[in-house]
């Protein structure tokens, strides 16, 4: 038998020897995939137009989580032909980097909505989660009809602000001084909201339920609903993207 067969039998015939040795193979294999990640500072690239969630898009993302609207839907377009034509462009890293947690989902009983916004009007919205039956008669989707009845009481928002910066949201001091009155403003038609459109480009400023009197949990979360997917301009970024 040849010196290295000779050699190797020493290795498996060793319990401790053959585990050991595994372990150093396994562990560079570790080493390869995990060490970069200290000397890189951020492993998402960034995308132009990703801003942070205005208080009022918050407080509706904060409803869709309580009411596990996440059960039923995901958040994230994959990279597949029928998914693309479906949905829209694929989802990018930096389009969740500021949900904390992430809504990506793992069931799709009802359709992704990674790309819902601006797909419908608010009437649709508004008519859909009152009652889903009404608007599309197959649907199985619960009713939250209460959504229309109940005023908004998201809490203090400052605090719900800084809290997000803490764990890495960009929002300036001014955003968070302001994130109370932002959140009435943002569904107020009557009020001037040109600081608000300063902070959070591309914010969508009108009353989102049909009732201006009133600041409900629906105008929140349909206003989260139409931010959804928008924020990223993809049809500037399209020719780029042509194969050269
Ligand atoms: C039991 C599963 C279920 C839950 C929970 C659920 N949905 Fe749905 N949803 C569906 C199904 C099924 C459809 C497709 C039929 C329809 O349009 O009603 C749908 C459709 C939708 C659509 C239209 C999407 C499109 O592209 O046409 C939106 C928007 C939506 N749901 C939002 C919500 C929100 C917001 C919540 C939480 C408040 C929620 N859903 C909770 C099952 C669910």
């Amino acid at each position: 038998m040849s010196g290295f067969a000779e050699k190797h039998k020493k290795l498996e015939r060793n319990v401790t020897l053959l585990g050991l040795a595994a372990f150093v193979t396994v562990a560079i294999g570790g080493i390869v995939e995990i060490a970069p990640l200290f000397w890189i500072d951020n492993t998402i690239e960034k995308v132009e137009g990703m801003r942070p969630y205005t208080p009022l898009e918050l407080a509706g993302r904060n409803i869709y989580i309580r009411e596990g609207c996440y059960s039923c839907h995901s958040q994230m377009v994959r990279p597949f032909r029928d998914e693309v034509e479906r949905y829209g462009h694929y989802s990018l890293a930096a389009e969740s980097m500021y949900d904390h947690p992430f809504q990506w989902g793992s069931k799709r009983t009802g359709p992704d909505l990674a790309r819902v916004g601006g797909r419908y009007s608010d009437e649709w919205h508004v008519q859909h989660l009152i009652d889903p039956r009404s608007v599309v008669p197959e649907s199985i989707m619960p009713p939250y009809a209460f959504l229309a009845e109940k005023d908004l009481k998201a809490g203090d928002m400052v605090k719900h602000l800084r809290a997000q910066r803490r764990i890495g949201v960009p929002y300036t001091e001014e955003a968070i001084a302001a994130a109370n009155e932002d959140l009435i403003v943002q569904a107020d038609p009557m009020a001037s909201t040109a600081d608000l459109e300063e902070r959070y480009p591309k914010a969508q400023v009108r009353d989102f339920d049909g009732d201006p009197d009133r600041l409900t949990e629906m105008d929140a979360l349909v206003a989260y609903l139409q931010m959804i997917g928008t924020l990223v301009d993809f049809e500037a970024a399209e020719p780029l993207e042509q194969p050269r």
